[in-house]
């Protein structure tokens, strides 16, 4: 062993024994009684000191020494003088007393110190992971990662259920994000697909049998990326036989209070909150909201039917909706110039007409450049409506339905950020259910299913399955943390019939559904259970449970938002004699390949 303890570890009882600890130059102080050195790793750091009596030569050795140089250092624990404790530092009462130095290995001036200066940007963090991954920070987080897995995988342990390992080399399904492919080189020209999650695998592990599946899974989709996605991810799959929503949303609560319980200290009350999609959509503007922050939309269409101001009023005539929120004492925070670019962001972000804002005066009056279009008596009701007290601010949309949903859900975060309304390591958590089986996909002009093409619809819904897809809902529920959809399930069809509707009603032929998906009905006409189960984002739980807002900060070798790995370069140009063997001619994209 070149170490007897690690940097963490020495304390006062340890006093007078001789040690040796092996770990990183984290800083280094010439001082009159010899040359002190921060020795680090990860458990922490230790103050070592070389001291006059030691001898030249070892003094020398260690005035020589500079940040990130890898020493072992042999020598005796002592207490530090009075005066000089640290009692930041865990070993703050100690400081091992150098008697052999060994540098076994020297480094260059590194681009960035782990834990000096100022951070450089992300692009240097992550072209050196390896010094980035030595800040203490970054070692926390994956070390709470690594803790948070230990703890899913023993919870799922003691309830029964059993891992199995999914194929990374799959079949491409044309539905959801796009794939990614890996070439044959057996079978030029065919291809095969990493998985976007382990959905049909798991599915017919319930058809085989198994009941209670799990899996922590590799998922690759080739989507846009932004700060809570990643082209490649970690999911907890889980999938059960004989069980309804209640059973996989129970089995999720007790994990979640184990998590928040071990990891947070806090204790959560089971069960966890619910809403309907519906529901959500109508208080928060949106499936996966920020249940921290209190702020409700307020809905005063019928208000605004009958009101004098043309705006409003002919939103309504056409089908549209008159909806806001009120920001608590936000009269003062948002000047003329901020409540411009509140509008700006809402008309060029989701596309809003405009907004109206109006300000709660001390006299409970409602005040904005529109008053004027109010008849004395209307304002007064919309004040009353808002519950607006002096010092608010009332923020109104007028527009369809969804124009509103997403206008509001944007001021709501943007208000609750401005204002700090969000408690400093406040923790929410809910489920949203009962969301629509499907969505109309203007573009393509066909149905597409809102969460995967296997959820079943809620029983009392089949009648208008065909007639009016719309109104169905679906037996599906999705974990929200913080206003981050961290997880999303459903109870999945298990009747090849039902299966084969479902796949018609999104345009998928007979013929076509059979091409992609024959395996699956072929699977559910020899004894498929009803089963169900959901997927959680490992990255954004740990992202979530650590307090971060970028899921690339939860993860050793993220991609960037351009899906490159700026430390190995990937993706990179292959040999022409690679692309030879897999029959594959690249056709250069006009204007270059660059990044
Ligand atoms: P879904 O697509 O909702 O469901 O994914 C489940 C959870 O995985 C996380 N997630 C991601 N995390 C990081 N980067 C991404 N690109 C990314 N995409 C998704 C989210 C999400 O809630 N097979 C179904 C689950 C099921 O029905 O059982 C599925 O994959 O936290
Ligand atoms: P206009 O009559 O279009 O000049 O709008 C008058 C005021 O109403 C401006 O402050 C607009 O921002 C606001 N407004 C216009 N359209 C909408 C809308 N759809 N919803 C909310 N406010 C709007």
């Amino acid at each position: 062993m070149l170490r007897t303890h690690n940097c963490g570890e020495l304390r006062i009882e340890h006093v007078r024994q001789r040690v040796t600890l092996a770990g990183w130059v984290d800083s280094k102080r010439d001082h009159g009684r010899g040359v002190f050195i921060d020795l680090r790793d990860r458990y922490g750091i230790t103050q070592v000191v070389f001291e006059v009596q030691s001898g030249a030569e070892l003094l020398e050795a260690a005035s020589r020494l500079r940040s990130e140089d890898v020493i072992q250092v042999e020598g005796t624990v002592l207490e530090r003088p009075a005066g000089q404790h640290n009692p930041k530092l865990a070993t703050g009462q100690i400081e091992l007393r150098a008697e052999r130095l060994e540098v076994l290995n020297r480094s260059e001036t590194p681009p960035f110190l782990p834990t000096k200066g100022n951070l450089p940007g992300e692009d240097v963090r992550l072209k050196y992971r390896y010094l980035d991954l030595r800040r203490p920070a970054m070692q926390q987080t994956l070390m709470l990662r690594s803790r948070i897995v230990k703890l899913i995988r023993d919870y799922f342990d003691e309830l029964g259920f059993v891992d199995v390992e999914t194929p990374m080399l799959g079949r491409s399904t044309p539905e959801g994000a796009r794939d990614y492919l890996v070439p044959s080189r057996i079978y030029p020209g065919q291809f095969y697909a990493l998985p976007q999650s382990p959905q049909l695998y798991k599915q017919i592990l319930m058809i085989a049998g198994f009941d209670r599946y799990v899996q922590i899974a590799r998922c690759f989709r080739d989507e846009d990326l932004r700060a809570d996605r990643q082209p490649e991810f970690t999911q907890l799959d889980l999938e059960m036989s004989f069980v309804d929503a209640e059973d996989v949303i129970g089995v999720i609560d007790g994990l979640m209070a184990r998590l928040a319980r071990e990891i947070l200290g806090m204790e959560l009350s089971l069960p966890l909150p619910r809403l309907t999609y519906d529901e959500a959509m109508a208080r928060f503007g949106h499936d996966a909201p920020d249940l921290r922050c209190s702020i409700e939309i307020v809905d005063v269409t019928d208000w605004a039917r009958n009101c004098s101001f043309r705006v409003f009023r002919e939103a309504v005539e056409q089908g549209g909706f008159v909806r806001g929120i009120k920001a608590p004492g936000g009269a003062a925070y948002y000047s003329r110039k901020l409540l411009d670019e509140l509008t700006e962001f809402v008309k060029h972000d989701f596309g809003a007409k405009g907004l109206a804002w109006f300000r709660v005066e001390s006299d409970g009056t409602l005040w904005a450049p529109t008053a004027k279009n109010f008849e004395p008596g209307q304002l007064q009701e919309l004040a009353r409506r808002f519950d607006a007290a002096p010092g608010d601010l009332l923020l109104l949309s007028a527009d369809q339905w969804m124009i509103t949903c997403k206008t509001l859900y944007g001021l709501r975060k943007r208000v609750a950020a401005d204002l700090s309304l969000i408690p400093p390591g406040a923790m929410h958590f809910s489920w949203v259910v009962e969301f629509p089986m499907f969505e109309w996909d203007e573009q393509e002009q066909r149905w597409t299913a809102m969460h995967h093409p296997f959820t079943a619809p809620r029983p009392q819904d089949l009648p208008y399955l065909e007639t009016d897809p719309a109104r169905c809902r679906a037996q599906a529920y999705d974990l929200v943390i913080n206003g981050f959809e961290a997880g999303g399930g459903t109870i999945r069809i298990h009747d090849a019939q039902l299966q084969q509707r479902v796949f018609g009603l999104l345009g998928m032929s007979p013929e076509a559904a059979r091409q992609r998906f024959g395996f699956l009905l072929d699977a559910l006409r020899y004894g498929a259970p009803p089963h169900g189960g959901i997927a959680l984002g490992v990255d954004r739980l740990v992202m979530l449970f650590a307090g971060l807002d970028n899921i690339r900060d939860c993860i050793a070798f993220p991609k960037t938002q351009k899906a490159t790995d700026l430390m190995t370069e990937a993706p990179s140009p292959v040999d022409s004699r690679q692309l030879e063997e897999l029959a594959i001619r690249v056709v250069p994209p006009p204007g270059g390949a660059g990044r």
